[in-house]
């Protein structure tokens, strides 16, 4: 049986500056996290992505640099293409759209469509900077706004008020490069008809999305643009940078930037076969109809990816026989933005960090696991080093390094580095069997879902169970007492170990090898998963420790160095001062969540049970918009535990949870060290 095969592309970036986290959290994480979980399935896939090295921005930087366009790209190539491996990402092929294949593809498209008299020529007046001896993008000319005054409007639209206009009728136009007043030059472009696939690419979405569900933003996108209604595009432009326009007169015009870089794709896959010496296979998964064709983008991309490059395989698909035609996106899912302590990354105000700056400081996978647990998959997130620091050191060092040491350490003191054999089983080993087994399928169906955080929660809740299950086994004390006891538990612990290591190898593939090492260089395959493959006497590797924590004194430097804002000062004049015995009127405790649930019909609320050792309580909590409730669970808050009982919803809640505002406009719970006891009073 032929297996199916999956093509998968993530965004060129633009070699126009370095890649930043926010675009690893917007496309590259999620696709990896993908293609690494497949591959581990054993599908046939094939991973496709490169540098998009033309368009307008690339040529003002080198102009500001005095350097040529190639310097440019040849610099942003290199230095994306090596953080993209620092972090770890498995592209079959990370190619650019210099590359001479990709010229060749892109011109072969538009002839195509220009031989079959699809796209239609038009002449309009567009501003020339005489001093640059260049026509000028429409993002690069400012004037006054004819019908408003914005001083502030763009070439032919006014964001302040809307109005669209001919560029004749901007008042004082100035060119955005050269600070001087543009002449209007009449040019002429080729216009690819958009508007005449608008119903096609209707119902290609509701298709889409009634068999694989897509993602609401996406389709919230879409809607908005065949709302406004698809209108005919220039695909040409007046530039000497480009992918040359390929019909006589058109010699200083080249292919609109974004109409040849989707294109890239196709072409770089081209590249990667023509490598590998089987110069027509790249058909087998862009032109195969049983080809599952993902395209991951952040949410800036949407129109291009879900209408633009749909529309231009369709016209190709007409005009070319069956077995030359294209397969569409089968989905799309596109992430929104990842901010960086509370703003916008901003290289012009030095807010945020590169990778390869990054990465040079912190391993990959500590960035990889922050990042999977903060990904903007269905609204805007945040990256902070205050959180990042407490993945890395709560969970990555405290819960899944700290499991897997404590049990090969004990192995290697107690049973001789063996693998330790299996007795009768407890209820308590029953219930760690069950759950064990129920694990892969559980993330799979995550992962094929695209639910990647969702995905990573659960399997660092495999740790936490496995913890657990270690401290409530004692094995410390049945090694004593109980040896064959003794030995199951810590046969368990490898076997939960080996599935660990299987599990997270999509989204910490580094230490998931280590952890595989460990055992013994282990077989990597999906299928093991879930399953009992330890065999008793095996040999274990020498233990490694996985995560060292990250201390203060590192996070405020590298918060100084990347967010360098002065933190914002707390008003403590306008507050009333209160005497110490009102202070203590209120009885503040230490709880732990133990149960967290949304209450229904509500965004915000969701309903927990605290414990505070001896008594438990409800509390409902405003927290619904900024935490899932499984992320709740297990954190160490503190409750004003004297409050009078109030309903919400129809809920009883007996008490209040502190939490408190992030720069992001978001809510965060205040957290107590793991240590502290329940019940203890604050003071
Ligand atoms: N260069 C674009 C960006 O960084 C993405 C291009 S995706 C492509 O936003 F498919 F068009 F190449
Ligand atoms: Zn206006």
């Amino acid at each position: 049986m032929a297996k199916n095969k999956i093509l998968v592309t993530a965004a060129l970036p633009y070699a126009n500056g370095p890649i930043h986290l926010g675009h690893l959290a917007g496309a590259y994480l999620p696709a990896d996290i993908y293609v690494r979980y497949q591959r581990l399935r054993g599908t046939d896939i094939i991973f496709i992505c490169g540098s998009d090295e033309h368009g307008v921005p690339i040529t003002i930087t080198a102009d500001n640099e005095k350097v040529s366009p190639e310097v440019i790209i040849d610099r942003y190539h290199a230095i994306n293409k090596q953080s993209f491996e620092k972090f770890g990402m498995s592209f079959d092929i990370y190619s650019r759209t210099s590359h001479p294949i990709h010229h060749k593809t892109a011109a072969e498209f538009f002839l195509d469509y220009y031989n079959s008299g699809l796209l239609v020529e038009k002449k309009s007046l567009q501003f020339y900077d005489t001093s640059r001896q260049m026509f000028l993008p429409d993002r690069y000319v400012e004037g006054t706004c004819p019908r408003c005054g914005n001083e502030n409007a763009r070439s032919d639209e006014c964001e302040n008020c809307g109005a669209l206009y001919d560029p004749s009728e901007l008042i004082d136009p100035v060119s955005k490069i050269s600070g001087q007043r543009p002449e209007l030059k009449e040019t002429s472009h080729w216009f690819f008809p958009f508007g005449k696939f608008q119903e096609r690419l209707e119902s290609y979405i509701a298709e889409m999305d009634e068999k694989y569900g897509w993602k609401d933003n996406v389709l919230q996108y879409c809607k908005g643009w065949f709302s406004a209604g698809l209108q005919d595009r220039a695909i040409t432009r007046d530039l000497d940078w480009g992918v040359k326009v390929p019909i006589p007169g058109f010699e200083n015009k080249v292919l609109y930037v974004w109409f040849e870089a989707v294109l890239g794709y196709i072409s770089a896959t081209k590249e990667l076969f023509k490598q590998r010496g089987e110069e027509e296979t790249w058909r087998d998964y862009w032109q195969d109809p049983e080809t599952k064709y993902v395209a991951f983008i952040g949410k800036d991309n949407i129109v291009f990816h879900a209408l633009i490059f749909p529309a231009m395989l369709m016209a190709w698909n007409d005009l070319h026989s069956d077995d030359e035609n294209f397969v569409l996106p089968q989905n799309i899912p596109a992430n929104e933005f990842l901010n960086f302590e509370g703003k916008k990354f901003s290289k012009s105000r030095k807010w945020g960090i590169d990778v390869i700056d990054f990465l040079s400081h912190f391993k990959a996978d500590s960035l990889r696991y922050t990042l999977t647990m903060n990904l903007p998959e269905y609204r805007d997130t945040d990256f902070s080093w205050k959180d990042f620091q407490a993945k890395h050191n709560n969970e990555l060092a405290d819960i899944l390094g700290n499991f897997v040491n404590r049990t090969f350490t004990f192995i290697h003191k107690n049973f001789e580095g063996k693998v330790p054999a299996l007795y009768t089983l407890s209820t308590r080993d029953e219930e760690l069997l069950n759950q064990l087994e129920g694990y892969p399928q559980k993330i799979a169906d995550l992962f094929e879902e695209y639910r990647f955080k969702d995905a990573t929660l659960e399997i660092m809740n495999l740790a936490r169970a496995g913890n657990k299950y270690f401290n409530d086994s004692e094995p410390w004390k049945t090694l004593k007492n109980d040896r064959e006891k003794c030995s199951t538990t810590l046969h368990l612990c490898l076997q939960t170990i080996y599935t660990l290591g299987l599990l997270f190898m999509p989204v910490l593939p580094k230490s998931s090898e280590k952890i595989l090492k460990m055992l013994g260089k282990r077989s990597v395959e999906w299928l093991h998963a879930g399953k009992l493959n330890l065999v008793e006497g095996e040999s274990l590797g020498q233990p490694e420790i996985l995560f060292r924590k990250i201390e203060d004194e590192t996070i405020e430097e590298m918060k100084r160095k990347t967010a360098p804002e002065a933190e914002e000062e707390a008003d403590f004049e306008k507050i009333d001062p209160i005497s110490i015995d009102q202070f203590f009127e209120t009885d503040l405790r230490v709880a732990q969540i133990v149960e967290a649930e949304r209450v229904k019909k509500s965004e915000k609320l969701i309903k927990v049970q605290v414990s505070f050792g001896k008594e438990r309580r409800q509390v409902i909590a405003g927290l619904g918009k900024a935490y899932e409730p499984e992320e709740l669970i297990g954190k160490k808050v503190i409750v004003v535990a004297n409050l009078k009982p109030a309903k919400l919803m129809g809920l009883e809640s007996h008490g209040m949870m502190l939490a408190v505002d992030t720069p992001d406009g978001g809510l965060k719970v205040v957290e107590i060290d793991q240590s502290v006891n329940n019940g203890t009073k604050v003071r």
